[in-house]
C-alpha cells in the first residue's frame, strides 16, 4: 500500500517535471542569450546595503566561516548572521567618529549604519545572492559534513569584498559532481527534486 503510494507520488512528480521542461524548451531564448533569473547567475555580486567584506573579515582577520554563518553544519541550509553576531565585535570596532576611511580600515559610515540599526531594532535586509529554483532540494549539511568545502562551490570567498556568485548553480553542475566514483552521491531524479 505505501509502495503503491510513493509509486503514484514519484512519478506525478516525475510528470510535472517533465511538463515543466518541456514547456521550458519551448519558451528558450531562440538566439541562446544567457538566461539570467532564478540559478545561473553565474557572476551575480549585488550591492548589499552595508558594504560588508568577506575580504577584510575573513582573509585579514581569519575570522571561521562558521562563526557567522553558524547553521551551515546543522540544517539545510546556511544562514546569515544577524546584527547581534556582528555586534560581538562592533560594539567595540568602530573607528572613531570623524575617523576617515582607508582601504581596509575602520570604514566609520558603514559601521554607523550598522550600529544604528542595531540600536533601533532594525534589521539589515541583505540582498540575496544564490538562489535555486524552489522545485531543487539542496542540503547545506549533506556537503560539509562529507567534506566539500564552502570553496569548492561558492570559491575564494576570502579574497571578495563583495561576494560573487562562483558557480552556475545548474542541474549539470550538481549532477556532474555527483557522478564522480569517489562521491557515491545520489543521482536519482527524487533526490534533488520531490
Ligand atoms: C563576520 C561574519 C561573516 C563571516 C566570517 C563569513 N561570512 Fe559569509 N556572509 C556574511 C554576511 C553578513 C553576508 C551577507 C552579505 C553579503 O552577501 O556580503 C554573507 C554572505 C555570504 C554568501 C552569499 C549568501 C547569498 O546571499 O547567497 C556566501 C556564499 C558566504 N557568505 C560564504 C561564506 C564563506 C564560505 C565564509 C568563510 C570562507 C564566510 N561566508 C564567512 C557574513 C560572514
Ligand atoms: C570577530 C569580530 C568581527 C565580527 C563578528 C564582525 N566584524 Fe566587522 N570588522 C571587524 C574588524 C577587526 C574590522 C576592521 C576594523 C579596522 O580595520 O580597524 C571590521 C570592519 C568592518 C567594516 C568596515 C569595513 C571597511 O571597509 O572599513 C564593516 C562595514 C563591518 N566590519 C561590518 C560587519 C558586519 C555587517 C558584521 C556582521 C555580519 C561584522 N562586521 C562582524 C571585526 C568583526
Ligand atoms: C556543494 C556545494 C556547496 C557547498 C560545499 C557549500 N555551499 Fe553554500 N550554497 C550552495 C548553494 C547551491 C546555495 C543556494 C541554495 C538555495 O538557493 O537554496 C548556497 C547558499 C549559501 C548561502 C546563502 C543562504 C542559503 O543557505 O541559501 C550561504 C550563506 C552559504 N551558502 C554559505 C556556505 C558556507 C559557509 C559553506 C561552507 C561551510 C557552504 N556554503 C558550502 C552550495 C554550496
Ligand atoms: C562538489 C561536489 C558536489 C556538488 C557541486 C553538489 N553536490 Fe550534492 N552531494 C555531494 C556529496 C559528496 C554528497 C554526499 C553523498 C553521500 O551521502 O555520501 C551530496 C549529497 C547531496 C544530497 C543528499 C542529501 C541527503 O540528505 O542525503 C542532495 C539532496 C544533494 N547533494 C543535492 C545537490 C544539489 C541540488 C546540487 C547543486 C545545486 C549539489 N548537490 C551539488 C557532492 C556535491
Ligand atoms: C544532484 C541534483 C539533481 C539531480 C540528481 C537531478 N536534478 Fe534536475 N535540476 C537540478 C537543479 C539544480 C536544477 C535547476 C537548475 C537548472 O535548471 O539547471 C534542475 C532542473 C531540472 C528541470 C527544470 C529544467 C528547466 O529548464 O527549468 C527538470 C525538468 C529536471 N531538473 C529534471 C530532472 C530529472 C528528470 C532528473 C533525474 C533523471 C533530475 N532532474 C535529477 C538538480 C538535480
Amino acid at each position: 500500500m505505501l509502495m503503491k503510494i510513493r509509486t503514484t507520488v514519484s512519478a506525478t512528480a516525475m510528470l510535472v517535471l517533465t511538463v515543466f521542461f518541456l514547456s521550458s524548451c519551448l519558451f528558450q531564448n531562440p538566439d541562446g542569450g544567457e538566461r539570467t533569473g532564478i540559478g545561473y547567475n553565474k557572476g551575480y555580486a549585488p550591492d548589499q546595503p552595508i558594504a560588508f567584506s568577506h575580504e577584510l573579515h575573513v582573509g585579514t582577520h581569519k575570522i571561521q566561516c562558521q562563526y557567522c554563518h553558524n547553521q551551515v553544519e546543522r540544517s539545510k541550509s546556511s544562514n546569515i548572521p544577524s546584527l547581534a553576531t556582528c555586534m560581538n565585535c562592533h560594539q567595540q570596532v568602530a573607528g572613531k567618529p570623524g575617523e576617515e576611511a582607508v582601504a581596509g580600515h575602520k570604514n566609520t559610515d558603514e559601521i554607523k549604519k550598522l550600529r544604528d540599526a542595531y540600536n533601533d531594532g532594525k534589521s539589515i535586509e541583505w540582498v540575496r545572492v544564490h538562489m535555486l529554483p524552489d522545485h531543487v532540494q539542496f542540503n547545506h549539511q549533506a556537503h560539509v559534513t562529507k567534506g566539500v568545502s564552502c570553496q569548492t562551490c561558492h570559491g575564494e570567498i576570502e579574497k571578495m569584498p563583495k561576494v560573487t556568485q562562483y558557480s552556475d548553480l545548474s542541474m549539470g553542475w550538481c549532477v556532474n559532481c555527483h557522478r564522480q566514483p569517489e562521491n557515491k552521491a545520489s543521482l536519482n531524479c527524487t533526490t534533488c527534486h520531490q
